[in-house]
């Protein structure tokens, strides 16, 4: 059960106090009945209309947002441009936040949700999700590289990084598969090895490869076999 104006702003249209207006009203029904009070409880599932239009999502959201170069993987910002203003304004609302970080520099597949547990899921070292980057370094990457990779290279700060996948795709291209998560990883592995990253981009997440469909800056909700995949 859930109180009625909640579920209203939960779908980021309507803050809670607009949700009251539109009751009091007589916007609003509950399974085709009048809703008499904002405090009113209603059972899951149970269908809600406004003007006779039936509720969006009101659960957890989870979007695919291919992220462009120059904004930062945060909710806020003082001074930079953060992957949620791509977002339209009732989105905005939900509490939406980025499943971990790519750099301001980097693109690629960035999950957005307001699910705190499978976030954290996600992201647990414990759980090893991998990543798939395509890299573009300057010089050319060599079998050295490769093994270098998969043997777990040890980063300047002196850090031990798990084995990860390096496959050349071209002299000074590649993909990375990482299955773990630490800052700047990828740059720094590259660095490690004399080959400073020039250009990256995620193109996978655990199950989820970026849709091709989606240009920079576009974005998209996950489909229902992709939340569950991701679970
Ligand atoms: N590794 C990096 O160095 N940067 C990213 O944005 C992601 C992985």
């Amino acid at each position: 059960m859930e109180r009625l104006d909640k579920l209203l702003a939960n779908t980021g249209h309507w803050s809670r106090k607009e949700a009251h207006t539109l009751i009091k009203a007589g916007r609003v029904r509950v399974e085709g009945v009048l809703a008499q009070a904002k405090d009113q409880k209603v059972p899951a599932g149970a269908t809600v209309t406004v003007d006779g239009e039936p509720l969006g999502p009101t659960g957890p959201v989870y979007l695919m947002l291919h992220k462009p170069q120059g904004l930062v993987s945060s909710t806020e910002d003082p001074r930079e441009q953060t992957v949620l203003s791509l977002l339209p304004q009732h989105l905005q609302r939900l509490g939406l936040f980025p499943v971990g970080r790519l750099d301001k520099d980097t693109t690629g597949l960035l999950l957005l949700t307001n699910d705190g547990p499978l976030s954290h899921a996600l992201l647990s070292p414990r759980r090893h999700v991998d990543k798939v980057y395509e890299v573009e370094v300057a010089g050319e990457l060599d079998q050295a590289d490769v093994a270098a990779f998969a043997a777990g290279m040890t980063l300047s700060d002196g850090y031990t990084c798990l084995p990860a996948g390096l496959e050349p795709t071209g002299p000074s291209s590649g993909l990375v598969t990482l299955h773990e998560g630490k800052y700047h990883q990828v740059k720094r592995m590259c660095a490690a090895r004399g080959k400073p990253v020039t250009r990256l981009k995620r193109i996978s997440f655990g199950p989820l490869a970026l849709d091709s469909a989606l240009s920079p800056g576009e974005w998209r909700p996950l489909t229902e076999p992709e939340t569950a995949l991701l679970r």
